[in-house]
């Protein structure tokens, strides 16, 4: 199955309110890069909603890893959740627990061992340049080391696609560059797909990448 997700004359809404995205239609392909960016409001986070299903389509069809969202049953949902990576501007971390424990949550969840778990997190920690770490809990870190964090979590069970809503939001410039190196390398590497709602794409970027934007009207374009 090439199609990661398959979208066809989707309209996304709050209610029966204003169309929030208005009649996209668009494939997304295994080990694509795609950047969505438009203005603030625009429908870029409503539109990450829906692929991981916090939100229904109003209209058309959304097929995410060959799963129809319209009427997926919960216990579906979950699973296709467990599979995927996401990031968020705020990274949800939690705080009681060391920094190696929240990267490997998602390890824990699913019962890999503690050998798995422990080989992962190092590799992981390693990639965000927090080796060393591992025993630290979430507020004895700077915001970026935080958001690091949270990546390296995304990423620990190899998830076959991964969105990130500004996932680089409010950070300097080393914490952007280490999250664009690990996200281009998953890609890479791994073959894993890839969507991020930016504001700015990065200025350096390594890897071929796809464009969509969203205009005022929730049209979705792809400018390449
Ligand atoms: N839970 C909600 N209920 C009703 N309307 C909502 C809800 N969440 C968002 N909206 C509305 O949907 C529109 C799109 O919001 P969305 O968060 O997707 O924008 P965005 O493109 O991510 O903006 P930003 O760049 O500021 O994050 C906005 O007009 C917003 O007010
Ligand atoms: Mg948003």
């Amino acid at each position: 199955m090439s199609n990661i997700i398959a979208v066809q004359n989707l309209t996304l809404a709050y209610g029966k309110e204003e169309k929030i995205i208005d009649n996209a239609s668009f494939l997304i392909k295994k080990g694509d890069f795609v950047f969505i960016t438009g203005p603030s409001g625009s429908g870029k986070s409503t539109l990450l909603k829906s692929f991981y299903g916090n939100l229904k389509p109003q209209k058309g069809a959304l097929i995410m890893g060959g799963l129809d969202m319209t009427n997926i049953k919960k216990s579906k949902l979950q699973e296709l959740r467990s599979h995927l990576g996401i990031i968020f501007q705020d990274y949800r971390l939690i705080n009681e627990w060391t920094v190696e424990r929240n990267v490997v949550l998602p390890l824990w969840i699913a019962g890999y061992s503690k050998e798995v778990q422990r080989t992962q997190a190092k590799r992981l920690l390693h990639h965000v340049k927090l080796s060393g770490k591992e025993h630290k809990y979430p507020m004895e870190l700077s915001g970026g080391e935080q958001q690091r964090v949270g990546v390296a979590r995304a990423l620990s069970k190899n998830p076959f696609l991964i969105l990130a809503d500004e996932p680089t939001g409010n950070l300097d410039e080393f914490s952007s560059n280490v999250i664009w190196d690990l996200l281009e390398n998953a890609c890479q590497q791994l073959d894993t797909t890839v969507v991020v709602v930016t504001h700015k794409i990065p200025s350096v970027f390594n890897i071929p990448y796809r464009h969509f934007t969203i205009d005022e009207k929730g049209k979705i374009y792809e400018i390449h």
